[in-house]
């Protein structure tokens, strides 16, 4: 594990829009108010530093963050959400970009970029601007052409901060009409992906695959001069979420698969596997914000990219 307390450009906007907002008092005493009241009989104040860090990251995540299940219906909520998840789907994200099997999002993305429009599903805070952004090499902000769709207005509000931070380009027009969030850089697209980055196993996500269909259907009639258009998915399984139809269990992702097959939106030689890669991620490794680890290990990230008609 190596550690990096400078920061980077990138982490230093995360802790000053983000990680420096926590009730960092009010977390700290619930963990330790929980640590007390366990059938245990070493206390709080007996344990190190270190032993205290892991009871506070195993309390953030398991706790109040049910491994990223929990609605981020409350703005702590949704700067924990990206204090804990950030930095990993971030980095989960640069790896299916450039590894997935067909086609790659960076041949897609990376010859002018400018004139694709990125349509996230599920943004978040914004986990896949700040991707890109962190991976941009010029001195300019990142120029970007940028819709993102959340059931939350709390993480759209954030994702708004972001775009509005040094990381982007100062001339795009950011803006928020109910559940969605464009950062408009006044280009016509010439092709648009469609991101999902983890919505596939976000609970409740079953009702709204005809949603998410129908909603693909009519951005891409909208933007009359783009001529291509991709999906990308990105998961931490291949199946999504596990819900009952009747008697049937049922997997989210085949079922959206399924529905864009029968719109014929689909090759009809496009099959079902998704490739498995591994990711090393990098994490905040307390509340300050400027403690980043980098883990040895490696975690599973499943990915695909196609093309849609
Ligand atoms: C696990 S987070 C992933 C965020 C971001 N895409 C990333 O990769 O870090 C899932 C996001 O999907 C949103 N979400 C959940 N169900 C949704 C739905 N039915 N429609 C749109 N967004 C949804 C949640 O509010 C949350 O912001």
């Amino acid at each position: 594990m190596s550690e990096n307390n400078e920061g980077t450009k990138l982490t230093n906007v995360i802790r000053d829009l983000c990680i420096d907002n926590l009730d960092k008092e009010a977390i700290w005493e619930k963990v330790a108010e929980d640590y007390n009241s366990r059938d245990d009989l070493s206390i709080w104040d007996d344990l190190s530093p270190v032993a205290r860090n892991h009871h506070l990251q195993t309390h953030i995540r398991e706790k109040l963050l049910k491994q990223g299940k929990t609605p981020c219906n409350t703005e702590e909520l949704v700067n924990l959400y990206t204090y804990m998840y950030m930095l990993m789907h971030i980095d989960a994200f640069n790896v299916a970009k450039c590894k997935t099997d067909n086609y790659t999002f960076n041949s897609i993305y990376k010859v002018n970029h400018e004139e694709v429009l990125l349509v996230d599903f599920g943004c978040g805070s914004g986990t896949i601007p700040l991707a890109l952004a962190e991976g941009n090499k010029s001195e300019e902000g990142f120029n970007i052409n940028y819709l993102g769709i959340d059931i939350q207005p709390r993480m759209l509000n954030l994702a708004k901060n972001f775009l509005e931070s040094s990381l982007f380009s100062e001339s795009l027009n950011v803006t928020i009409d109910e559940d969605i969030i464009r950062a408009d850089n006044n280009i016509e697209p010439k092709k648009i992906i469609f991101v999902f980055s983890y919505l596939f196993s976000q609970p409740g996500v079953n009702k709204d695959l005809v949603k998410f269909v129908e909603r693909i259907k009519s951005i891409m009639k909208s933007y009359a001069t783009a001529e291509e258009f991709y999906f990308m998915y990105i998961n931490i399984d291949y199946k999504g979420e596990i819900y009952k139809e009747g008697e049937k269990n049922k997997q989210a992702w085949t079922e959206f698969l399924k529905l864009l097959r029968s719109k014929n939106m689909v090759s009809g030689s496009l099959g079902d596997y998704i490739k498995k890669l591994d990711y090393s991620f990098r994490k905040f490794n307390n509340l300050d914000g400027n403690n980043i680890d980098k883990f040895g290990g490696t975690r599973p990230v499943y990915t695909k990219i196609f093309r849609l008609y």
